[in-house]
């Protein structure tokens, strides 16, 4: 039996995307995670820019509306960031217990971060003695840009939220594996993450992130593709991406522009997987979970199991959530799983957790 003093207090969980936001809350019930609140809404494509808030305004006003739509009362929020204001690294540090290293973090650090280690907020987790047994240990070293962590804290502070924890959107999905799949020990799960401007690559054994890496390419490759090649707008280049139809506009050639934009996406998820099998040798990967809109993308997901010989899966982050179809339509939970990935891995996160 677990015993709690004082109930942990409800978060929300806001992924901020530069395609969308998404929000969401669970609650803890007698059988696990309950999921109680549940929403997303998209931002121009101006708004967020290369992981950077360009337009915060737009975002607060996005965040707040979601909010009240969704009756959402909480303060406290957790949210994380991707790309390249995040540097996660695995490195090689003298056995030490965890105080210590919490101690010498930021000199130990200092030598793998390529900015002055003053601008940048660090964090680590250590997965253990090093494989070659030398009295090293394997540590993942987290550092996030304080600046851009200012500048999302700032926009959730505006929408009226209290910014409690700011995470990576690698961890958060490594917590939403754990939640809804059961964990074999020794297995080697992959979880590529296709957002709209950054795709993010992410290796779990027995539930620790060993590798994380994150290009800058997803959806938006696909549109601006489409948008070169029939000489139409960003917006209508979008539509059609997603199966609509704009009038005047010859589409014969779009399923061959998608196929170009599929192969160079399988050709950097098959350099990053090879990458990391190049450093851990011996070992492959079980399987690919993909998440994120991008997974969305027609004979994709097929055409990355082909490419990389591994059993590809597009994750469903309601799987082992209990969802009240009183509130929550099923159909629609299944057609917007892979956006929610990221925020459902984060609504999991509770103050005092490390
Ligand atoms: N059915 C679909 N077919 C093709 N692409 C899709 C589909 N649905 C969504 N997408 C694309 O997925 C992307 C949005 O995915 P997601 O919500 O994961 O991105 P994001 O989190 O907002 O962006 P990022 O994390 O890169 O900042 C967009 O590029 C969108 O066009
Ligand atoms: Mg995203």
């Amino acid at each position: 039996m677990e015993f709690s003093f004082f109930k942990k207090k409800d978060v929300v969980a806001l992924d901020i995307g530069s395609n969308s936001i998404k929000i969401v809350q669970l609650r803890q019930a007698k059988k696990g995670w309950e999921l109680a609140k549940l929403g997303m809404a998209h931002l121009p494509p101006e708004a967020i820019v290369d992981g950077s808030i360009i337009d915060s305004m737009t975002v607060t006003n996005t965040i707040r509306d979601l909010i009240s739509e969704h009756n959402v009362k909480d303060k406290d929020t957790v949210s994380s960031l991707t790309g390249h204001s995040v540097i996660i690294k695995k490195v090689s540090l003298p056995a030490m217990t965890e105080e210590e290293l919490s101690d010498s973090i930021q000199w130990e650090a200092e030598q793998y971060i390529p900015f002055p280690i003053a601008d940048v907020n660090v964090d680590f987790q250590i997965l253990g003695e090093d494989t070659a047994g030398r009295g090293q240990m394997d540590v993942m070293l987290v550092a996030v840009k304080k600046d851009v962590i200012n500048d999302y804290t700032n926009v959730i502070r505006e929408a009226g939220l209290n910014p409690v924890v700011v995470d990576v959107d690698s961890f958060a999905l490594e917590n939403m594996l754990e939640i809804n799949y059961a964990i074999v020990p020794g297995e080697n799960l992959a979880i590529i993450n296709l957002g709209a401007s950054i795709t993010s690559i992410s290796v779990i054994t027995d539930g620790v992130t060993v590798f994380t890496r994150s290009v800058p390419t997803g959806g938006n490759q696909y549109t601006e593709e489409i948008q070169r090649q029939l000489s139409i707008s960003f917006k209508d280049a979008e539509d059609l991406k997603l199966g609509g139809e704009v009038s005047g506009v010859d589409t014969s050639e779009l399923p061959q522009v998608i196929d170009s934009v599929n192969d160079s996406m399988v050709l950097e998820v098959r350099r990053s997987i090879d990458f990391f099998l190049g450093g851990s040798p011996g070992t492959f990967i079980n399987r690919i979970y993909l998440s994120g809109g991008g997974s969305k993308v027609k004979d994709l997901p097929v055409k990355i199991q082909e490419a990389t010989n591994i059993p590809v899966e597009i994750a469903n982050p309601f799987n082992g959530i209990s969802c009240n179809p009183k509130y929550f339509d099923p159909e629609y939970l299944n057609e917007v799983a892979p956006y929610f990935a990221v925020a459902m891995g984060l609504a999991t996160r509770r103050l005092g957790d490390r």
